[in-house]
């Protein structure tokens, strides 16, 4: 009998939120191809179009965004609560502690089923927490949101306390909305099967975060920014893509278990990025690094259909709009919280409890006469 490990194209639930076609490289937000919604709509757009499966129109989404600027507000419990958790915790660590901590706004507990305004809520607050956070650890006082910015600029604006060049924040708007959603990977997986109990929706999506927080998942970007910059120059390039192969190492944003093509984020990525930094050394290096590697892996794992994944341009992204490295899984965190959200509201109209099963290979107790 063949190993059973990883569940892989095993259907877990049928949804109305995403479709990732892997073979023909496309990834579909309701009825919308998700590169033209990252190019033309705004963040609020996608999200209403994610939960709500349609886009807002002109009143819908002026509430949707007077209702996340205010769910922006930290609640009181949370200041408190960050500052006492050790410097030296990762930033995945802390989200994870800090959405389980929620409660209702009014102080009751969070209850099943899950309300759209719990993900309204949790989306908005996952930039806010994260910027006092950074701000707080490098000995900064937090900014409070801006009551004029969206939601993009507002995380760059609450970092850094500077209003944002809007070609950043539209870069950052491009590539949040590409990590909203992305079908029955590990992290929204976790949030569906913790809901499927029955579980409160802070509980789910902090499941997810810690799903999210290895690096075989949302752990990659950071690691895609080290690897560009200890190659360093397009010379060195092949010497050390190779040296990493030939150890049976893994190229950090390349490889995907759904997309056996290229991946259409890391596509629509690749043109920001372009429009973003399209003259500079690091946009060259991170070519020639994408199409060696690309050329490398087809020698090194023939067969295999390895590609660049969308966390490769990430990196670059966030890079060119100076995002520190150790917020890079975080933001994608942030993105990904409009896509969790939305498949905790689904699971719940459907819900089941997820219960597969195992095949035991341990020993069986010895008989007695
Ligand atoms: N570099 C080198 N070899 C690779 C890579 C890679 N990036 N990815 C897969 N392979 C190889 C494996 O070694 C394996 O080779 P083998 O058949 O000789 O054993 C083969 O390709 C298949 O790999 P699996 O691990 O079975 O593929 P799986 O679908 O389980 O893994 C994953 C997908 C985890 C993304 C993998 O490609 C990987 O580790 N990539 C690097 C990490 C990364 O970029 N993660 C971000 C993913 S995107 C996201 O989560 C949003």
């Amino acid at each position: 009998m063949a190993k059973v490990t990883g569940l892989e194209g095993v259907v877990a639930a049928e949804t109305d939120i995403g479709l990732v076609d892997g073979e023909r490289g496309h990834l579909i937000y309701r009825g919308y191809w998700a590169k033209d919604v990252a190019v033309h709509f705004s963040f609020e757009e996608a999200a209403h179009l994610l939960w709500y499966g349609e886009l807002p129109d002109e009143g819908e989404l002026f509430r949707l965004k007077e209702r996340l600027q205010a769910y922006r507000e930290l609640p009181a419990s949370l200041p408190p609560l960050l500052d006492a958790m050790p410097k030296s915790l990762p930033t995945m660590s802390v989200l994870q502690a800090a959405v389980a901590s929620l409660t209702e706004p009014d102080g009751t507990p969070a209850a099943w089923p899950p309300a759209p305004s719990q993900a309204e809520r949790l989306t908005a607050l996952l930039p806010a927490i994260i910027a006092y956070r950074y701000r707080r650890s490098k000995g900064l006082d937090p900014v409070q949101p801006h009551p004029e910015l969206d939601h993009a600029a507002n995380y760059l604006y609450m970092l850094t306390g500077t209003i944002p060049e809007p070609a950043h924040a539209k870069a950052l708007t491009a590539y949040l909305i590409l990590g909203m959603e992305h079908g029955m990977n590990a992290s929204t997986f976790s949030a569906r099967v913790t809901s499927s109990t029955q579980s409160d929706m802070y509980a789910a999506v902090s499941a997810a975060i810690g799903t999210m927080k290895g690096p075989l998942h949302g752990g990659a970007p950071s690691e895609v920014i080290a690897m560009l910059e200890d190659i360093g120059t397009v010379e060195r390039a092949e010497g050390w893509l190779r040296a990493v192969l030939e150890q049976g190492g893994r190229l950090m944003g390349f490889g995907h278990r759904i997309y056996k093509t290229k991946d259409p984020r890391a596509e629509a990525l690749r043109t920001v990025t372009e429009k973003l930094t399209g003259d500079t050394d690091s946009f060259k290096l991170a070519l020639h690094v994408e199409q060696t590697a690309i050329r490398l892996l087809e020698e090194y794992k023939p067969g295999r259909r390895l590609y660049t994944n969308v966390e490769f341009f990430a990196a670059a992204i966030m890079s060119a709009i100076q995002l520190p490295a150790e917020l890079f899984t975080p933001t994608f965190t942030a993105a990904r919280t409009v896509g969790w959200t939305a498949h905790v509201l689904e699971q719940a109209g459907v819900n089941r409890i997820f219960r597969p099963q195992s095949v035991y290979t341990g020993p069986m107790p010895t008989l007695g006469d």
